[in-house]
């Protein structure tokens, strides 16, 4: 098959893109923009694989869009591309609608036209809101996005329905829970606390803490994107998630155990405006329907995740040492959330 993934130099998008090319015989053209979030270093390797193909471009720009799908005979979509961190659409919310609502529409139009056969969007359990102490979110929980990157995603998530229902055009939605694994930006939880701890840096956690985050291992995620591109039904809405509810603080203390820190490194800071307090997914459908299942615990995929920041300093400290820097002060420094230090 001819896939044309989007966003596929980012975290999620480039462990799908090395799924494809090492266990499908498919080819592969990846469309990346390459923003602040986007890296070639996470593919470093694949450049002279005969079936990849990577592109520097914007989902936004349809003639370019156009071309592609028509040059490459793409038969099926698969779009990661998206402004994704919480806190950066709290700062300036326009470009999470312009990349995330307008660039999913000029890719839908574009794909109709040109006949693709199966496009997988990409959504998120944040679509959802926000739960209580009780309860998971399933694929008809109705839509209640709070940040204006789920906002975003949601409308995303909505037009993909209404091109199906519209146009019968086969798309189907994956929402999931968080990931973490290899290759994560370090501005997430995971990463960002690692990098930190590592450099013995304050660790900042929201509010009090107790937030419930549903992690899955981005390696079985991918899998279950996969498993939706080959075998799910058109129209239809996948929740995928880890079984791994967790508090934020729990888990930021696991990390410092992992890494063999001391506790005083954990620091609350003031909260994310709007901040969800609870996410869980029921993820039965997918594990019914397509049988699929998280495959790596916890445990294992913390570790997993822990050794691979600690055998690639080189590649986190180089996104350290550029822009982010502004960024973390921005965010985290005087003005921001106020912790007494950050990357330097
Ligand atoms: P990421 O920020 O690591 O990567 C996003 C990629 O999209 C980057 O490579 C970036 O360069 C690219 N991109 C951004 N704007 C673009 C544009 N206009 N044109 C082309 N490329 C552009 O994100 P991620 O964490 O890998 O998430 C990937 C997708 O999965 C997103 O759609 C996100 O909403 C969704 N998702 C993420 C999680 C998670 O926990 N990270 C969970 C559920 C769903
Ligand atoms: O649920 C899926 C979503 O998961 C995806 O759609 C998003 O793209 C992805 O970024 C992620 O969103 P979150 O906001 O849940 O992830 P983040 O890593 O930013 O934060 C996880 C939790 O940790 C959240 O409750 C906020 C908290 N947090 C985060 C950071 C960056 C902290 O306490 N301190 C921090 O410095």
């Amino acid at each position: 098959m001819n896939i044309l993934v989007t966003g596929g130099a980012g975290f999620i998008g480039s462990n799908y893109v090395r799924l494809l090319l090492e266990g499908s015989g498919d080819r592969v053209v990846n469309l990346d923009l390459l923003t602040y979030a986007g890296n070639l270093a996470n593919l470093a390797g694949y450049e002279k694989d005969p079936r990849y193909r990577f592109v520097r471009g914007d989902i936004c720009d349809r003639e370019l869009v156009r071309g592609i799908l028509e040059d490459e005979k793409i038969e099926a979509v698969v779009h990661f591309a998206a402004e994704s961190h919480v806190d950066r659409s709290v700062e300036g919310p326009e470009i999470f609608i312009k990349t995330n609502v307008l660039g999913t529409e000029i890719l839908l139009e574009e794909s109709r036209a040109a006949g693709v056969e199966r496009f997988v969007m990409v959504s998120t359990d944040e679509v959802y809101g926000s739960l209580g102490d009780d309860g998971q979110f399933v694929e008809s929980t109705p839509l209640a996005p709070n940040s204006p990157y789920a906002a975003s995603k949601a409308s995303a998530d909505l037009l993909c329905r209404a091109f199906f229902k519209t146009f019968d055009f086969p798309v189907m939605v994956t929402r999931c829970s968080n990931n973490y694994g290899p290759f994560q930006f370090p501005e997430k939880l995971i990463p960002l606390m690692i990098a930190n701890a590592l450099e013995d840096k304050p660790l900042p956690v929201y509010g009090d803490g107790l937030n419930v985050r549903d992690w899955l291992y981005v390696g079985d995620h991918c899998l279950a994107v996969d498993a939706v591109l080959r075998n799910g039904v058109p129209g239809d809405i996948y929740n995928i998630g880890g079984c791994n509810e967790m508090r934020n603080l729990d888990l930021v203390r696991m990390l410092v155990d992992k890494l063999g820190k001391s506790h005083d490194l954990i620091t609350f800071v003031k909260d994310r405006p709007g901040h969800d307090r609870r996410y869980a997914i029921d993820a039965a459908k997918i594990m019914t329907e397509l049988d699929w299942k998280p495959d790596v615990d916890f445990q294992t995929g913390l570790s997993r995740t822990v050794d691979w920041y600690l055998e690639n300093r080189v590649w986190w400290e180089e996104i350290r040492s550029g822009d982010y820097t502004s960024y973390y002060e921005k965010m985290y420094g005087d003005g921001g959330r106020h912790t007494s230090g950050g990357p330097s």
